[in-house]
């Protein structure tokens, strides 16, 4: 059986290539040496020997300059994490401006204030999706979700007890969103309507025109999430810049993932930008500057300003996309023509018996039956080589 174990997307020899390459420029520090060291370990794990492809994460690695800066950071984890940098980076990535101010913070430390901050950081996207769940819901209530989708929103407020109701909405025989019918599911008692674009698993996208006529039509009371985790893995040309949103109504939530496009999961960052007034109710539910490893923020910090790789990603993707898309039709599969990292399917077959033939050689993937779709199965884009694999294994049935 082969083994994929370069499955990070880079080799060991590579990566240290990248590293010593990255670090040219700069000091190499003894953090980073020591980093160096440890990669080059014989004793060190391989990471994920399987075939990853049912977690929809990032085929080519973590971005290097995440990896840079990670590495040259850890000494300082005797201290705790300094969140303001993450904060101020996302606000300026965004190109939105906030007033802020220096002053005496805790434990005597200078520290940024963020006046009327309109991002809220988390532990992942999960703690963003979680806080705003049991901030709208924590006194009860109603959330409207389409079905199948994303279900953060609605499986953290379920914890809450009953006194929590989901309405799920069907997709359309397209399988894109029904907004009509979400509309006509509102309650006097609704207070979320939680929207994933593109949508996981079906990878379809919300076009902008139709988002905004949806968002408008909405009692300004409800709050409306859309959950962005897959955005930068879109290719259609006429989708806008959906924060325009976030800033300029009061009900709207964006959250993003550095756990897709910028390749670095294992970090667990995600953010959400809002109005104030809903980013402050957001705060009194996650767990704060304490919630945040320093490596995450220094991981995330780097990431956001690594174009290099996400532009890297999003073409591995969308070639792996292009190939698997092509090479399932060939086989009479019928592949939904999504734009996330991954691909959804209609196999024709039980999802569960091609689940289980492909994990006999390796590979994961997620069979259908999670979302009521037996026949269907999700496949993450994974290397080239694990493309292959895929449509091999698949083909020999
Ligand atoms: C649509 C969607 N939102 C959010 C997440 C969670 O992402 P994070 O790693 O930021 O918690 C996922 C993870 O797969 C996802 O598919």
């Amino acid at each position: 059986m082969m083994l994929n174990n370069t499955h990070s997307g880079l080799s060991r020899r590579h990566f240290l290539q990248g590293i010593g390459a990255g670090a040219m420029g700069i000091t190499i520090s003894d953090p980073l040496a020591a980093a160096a060291r440890l990669l080059s370990s014989q004793d060190m794990p391989t990471p994920n020997p399987e075939r990853r492809m049912g977690g929809n994460e990032n085929p080519i690695g973590p971005s290097p300059k995440a990896i840079e800066a990670v590495a040259a950071q850890l000494s300082g984890l005797n201290w705790y994490p300094y969140q303001p940098d993450l904060e101020m980076a996302i606000h300026r990535f965004h190109g939105i401006d906030v007033q802020t101010s220096e002053g005496i913070g805790w434990a005597g430390l200078n520290t940024t204030f963020i006046q009327d901050s309109r991002v809220v950081t988390g532990v992942g996207s999960t703690e963003v999706l979680r806080a705003a769940a049991w901030a709208y819901l924590m006194e009860g209530g109603h959330i409207i979700q389409g079905r199948p989708s994303y279900n953060e929103i609605s499986d953290s407020a379920r914890k809450l007890g009953n006194r929590v109701s989901v309405s799920a909405v069907e997709l359309k025989p397209d399988l894109a969103y029904d907004l009509e019918a979400m509309h006509h599911a509102i309650r006097p008692d609704t207070r979320i309507i939680s929207l994933c674009n593109p949508n996981n698993p079906t990878g379809l996208l919300l076009g902008h025109e139709e988002l905004g006529a949806f968002i408008d039509a909405i009692d300004p009371r409800i709050l409306i999430v859309i959950d962005e985790a897959y955005i930068h893995f879109v290719e259609d040309t006429s989708y806008k810049d959906a924060t325009l949103f976030a800033r300029t109504r009061p009900n709207v939530l964006i959250t993003r993932t550095f756990s897709k496009g910028y390749g670095i999961a294992g970090l667990r960052v995600g953010y959400g930008i809002a109005h104030p007034e809903v980013i402050k109710k957001l705060r009194g539910y996650t767990l704060g500057p304490l919630g945040m490893h320093s490596n995450s923020i220094a991981g995330a910090v780097a990431a956001l300003d690594d174009h290099d790789h996400l532009e890297r990603s999003r073409r591995a993707v969308v070639e792996g996309r292009t190939y698997l898309g092509r090479a399932l039709l060939k086989m009479q599969m019928e592949p939904v023509s999504g734009q996330g990292n991954f691909v959804l399917v209609d196999t024709g077959r039980d999802s569960m018996e091609i689940f289980n033939q492909l994990l006999k050689r390796n590979i994961l993937i997620t069979p259908g039956a999670r979302w009521n779709m037996p026949a269907y199965i999700r496949i993450s884009i994974g290397l080239p080589d694990d493309n292959e694999a895929i449509v091999a294994a698949l083909q020999e049935g």
